[in-house]
């Protein structure tokens, strides 16, 4: 009888093994966007399948279209479907603590993707350095207008990048600021990096100072997109310096024509594959190169930082050499 329970107990241990093994060299990689209806976000998934694919991996997308709870229930599903990495770009980065512990109990790995989870117990976090990318929007405007009225239009109120970007801006500002070179009449956040939004708020902020604004300081293309339609209709647009970043296709057009004086370009194929990679290493317990270290709240996180670059019309041709438009793209109407 002892011989035929330790027969059994080693077949259902080479099993589990077996299985596990099976998952480490074709891992299920769940992939929970928040909001793919923002163009840059649609790339990032057709990248990041593509090199986990290659890696061997089975990538399950989810958008949450900026909704919180969908994202919540999306991330549950996707433990629930047994995937063994969540790799997860939150919408509202202080609601996930609960469904992240979660999908720890369940044994999964999540990587923060791009933006970083707060309060919560995730293996790791990749991004740009979003500091930088604010410190470079924040330059390109005041190269351009190194005195005067300031509005600063910020980026979701939920993400965690806003509030980076505006720390790496306020470090290129605050100096001008103190010599009374330039004086910031007016900062709000844009809810959901909504561009609708964006057009509100920058409508209201020229009634208010009665057009008297001379740079703005945006945080993504598409709020740029939306402020820059608001200094149109005052037949402002290109005399108002403006940044952005993300390289979006119309805010690339709209460097070149000038009404954009600025974007930051993140090469996105890149940070997919670092991604795809990571999470792959996650799953296998290999060890990840990491190059920096986030504080998220509740631990010091592992973290990947890439590189971002300036574009302005001198040097837009970068996103033709990268492949991430063509010239015709580029030249398109
Ligand atoms: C941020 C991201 C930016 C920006 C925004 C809108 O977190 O870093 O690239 O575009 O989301 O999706």
């Amino acid at each position: 009888m002892k011989n035929f329970k330790t027969v059994v107990l080693a077949s259902v241990l080479a099993l589990l093994a077996n299985s596990a093994m099976a998952d480490a060299a074709h891992p299920k990689i769940g992939f929970s966007i928040d909001d793919l209806r923002l163009e840059r976000w649609a790339r990032d998934r057709d990248y990041f399948t593509a090199a986990a694919e290659q890696l061997g991996a089975k990538v399950y997308v989810q958008s949450a279209d900026a909704n919180e709870q969908r994202q919540i229930s999306q991330i549950e599903n996707l433990i629930s479907r047994g995937v063994d990495v969540i790799v997860i770009v939150p919408f509202n980065a202080t609601v996930l603590n609960n469904v992240v512990a979660e999908a720890k109990k369940a044994g999964v790995k999540v990587l923060s993707y791009d933006r970083l989870i707060l309060n919560a117990d995730i293996d790791a976090y990749i991004s740009f350095d979003n500091e930088k990318v604010g410190e470079m929007q924040a330059s390109g405007v005041l190269n351009a207008q190194p005195k005067g009225n300031y509005f600063l239009l910020g980026g979701a109120p939920t993400d965690n990048n806003a509030k980076i970007l505006r720390e790496g801006q306020m470090k290129i500002l605050q100096p001008a600021i103190d010599k009374g070179d330039i004086k910031i009449v007016g900062q709000q956040w844009v809810k959901e990096w909504n561009p609708t939004e964006a057009l509100s708020i920058i409508e209201n902020a020229l009634t208010a100072n009665s057009n008297k604004i001379d740079g703005i300081v945006a945080s993504n293309d598409a709020t740029a997109g939306g402020a820059i339609q608001a200094l149109a209709a005052q037949k402002l647009a290109g005399k108002v310096p403006i940044s952005g970043q993300d390289a979006d296709l119309a805010a690339v057009k709209r460097v070149i024509a000038g009404t954009q004086t600025m974007t930051v370009y993140k090469p996105l194929k890149l940070l997919a594959s670092e991604a795809a990679k990571l999470s792959v290493q996650l799953v296998r317990n290999e060890k990840p190169t990491y190059n920096s270290q986030y504080d998220n709240g509740s631990k010091k996180v592992d973290s990947i930082l890439l590189k971002p670059t300036p574009l302005t019309k001198d040097n837009i041709d970068v996103l033709i050499d990268d492949g991430f438009y063509t010239k015709a793209q580029i030249a398109g109407k």
